[in-house]
């Protein structure tokens, strides 16, 4: 038996029709960037994520980047994240001429350690950037509450958390600016790129769309440097017809999960699920001091698997000038090496599932 780690055929398939009439209806709009689709999609999204403000842009890296330009980050600013993320949340800040402060993580989450974060406040912090990591959010509520205290933004990497709850409120309208990935493999894909920032702030959602634009409140006239990055209308029309399924592809994914763990958990370190959220794994990830052996030999058994991710952020060659060193944040390390993400896609057979069950179980044994 194959199990790649995802299949987006199979969860592409069974929509083959729906897609062909949007694009259909698109093509015959004579809409290509942004309009009426686009419009609508955003609208279903901030009613859906119960947010004020949706703004779609190019991709998720974009949305960092707009959201953190609009809340008027750069040179000599600092903002504080985490080392244990995708490249695109620190990359985005470091591009601007600001300095990432990292935190370390919790060892059972994977997320943003809230209790190590006002150590790490100086005058030139801003803005404090959690990642809802593998589907489940960061712990908000001391977040916010540091943030407020010392007077600085929050902006939420949710790019791999759509329909991911806090004390069941949905992530995209806690703090103050929140941003999504449409990556094809997200748990909300798109058929390309796309992203979404999210915010209740008049002010912000006002700046986050003049940014995307060339900064253009009208045709030609512009009032500040903006970029180009505008959520195509055929991914929105896309995107559409799975946001309605969103909630039915995230609990399969649960299911899988907990079917997974309800084995797993004597074998292997199996996902904490914190009691004020819902995760909706959108990835799977187990914990192994024996991670490579384990991936080899899945591997050769045919079944797919990620590591989200291999190298701490503080360790990337690419962030060198930040002169930090190994050991600097121990639990991200830690994870760095042990981490690994099961196939854990909605369209996931029982079959494949109790085959990736049976050769953990085999290797174990
Ligand atoms: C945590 C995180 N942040 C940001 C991004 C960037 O999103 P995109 O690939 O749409 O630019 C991704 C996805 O790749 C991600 O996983």
């Amino acid at each position: 038996m194959k199990v790649p780690q995802i299949d987006l055929w199979a969860h592409h398939e069974p929509l083959m029709e729906e897609f062909r009439q949007a694009m259909d209806r698109v093509v015959r709009s004579n809409q290509f960037i942004l309009g009426q689709e686009e419009k609508d999609f955003e609208k279903a999204c901030a009613e859906y994520l119960e947010v004020k403000h949706a703004i779609g842009v190019g991709n998720g890296t974009d949305a960092l980047a707009i959201s953190l330009r609009a809340l008027g980050i750069g040179p000599g600013d600092e903002v504080i994240t985490t080392p244990f993320t995708f490249i695109a949340t620190c990359e985005v800040i470091v591009a601007l001429g600001a300095k990432p402060v990292f935190v370390d993580i919790k060892p059972d989450t994977c997320n943003m350690d809230s209790a190590k974060i006002e150590p790490a406040i100086t005058a030139k912090t801003k803005v404090i950037l959690p990642v809802h990591l593998y589907g489940q959010a960061a712990e908000m509520d001391p977040i916010l509450e540091i943030a407020r205290k010392h007077g600085l933004k929050t902006l939420e990497d949710a790019a791999q958390a759509f329909g991911s709850t806090y004390k069941s409120r949905k992530v995209g309208g806690l703090g103050d600016v929140t941003i999504f990935s449409f990556f094809p493999t997200k748990n909300l894909g798109a058929l390309g790129d796309g992203g979404l920032i999210t915010t209740n702030d008049d002010d912000l959602y006002e700046k986050c769309r003049l940014i995307r634009v060339h900064g253009a409140p009208k045709k030609y006239y512009h009032t500040l440097v903006g970029q180009n990055s505008r959520l195509d209308t055929l991914q929105a029309a896309f995107l559409r017809i799975k946001l309605n399924r969103i909630d039915e592809y995230n609990q399969k994914r649960t299911d899988n999960a907990q079917a997974y763990s309800g084995v797993l958990k004597d074998f292997v370190g199996v996902p904490v699920t914190h009691s004020d959220c819902n995760h909706i794994f959108h990835q799977y990830t187990i914990r192994t001091n024996k991670r490579d052996e384990l991936k080899q030999f899945l591997n050769q058994n045919a079944i797919g698997i990620g590591i989200h991710y291999p190298y701490p952020l503080h360790l990337q060659p690419v962030f060198k000038d930040l002169e930090l060193e190994k050991g600097s944040f121990p639990e991200a390390e830690k994870a760095a090496n042990e981490v690994m993400s099961l196939p854990v896609f909605p369209e996931l057979t029982t079959e494949q599932r109790a085959y990736v069950i049976d050769k953990v179980k085999e290797f174990f044994s």
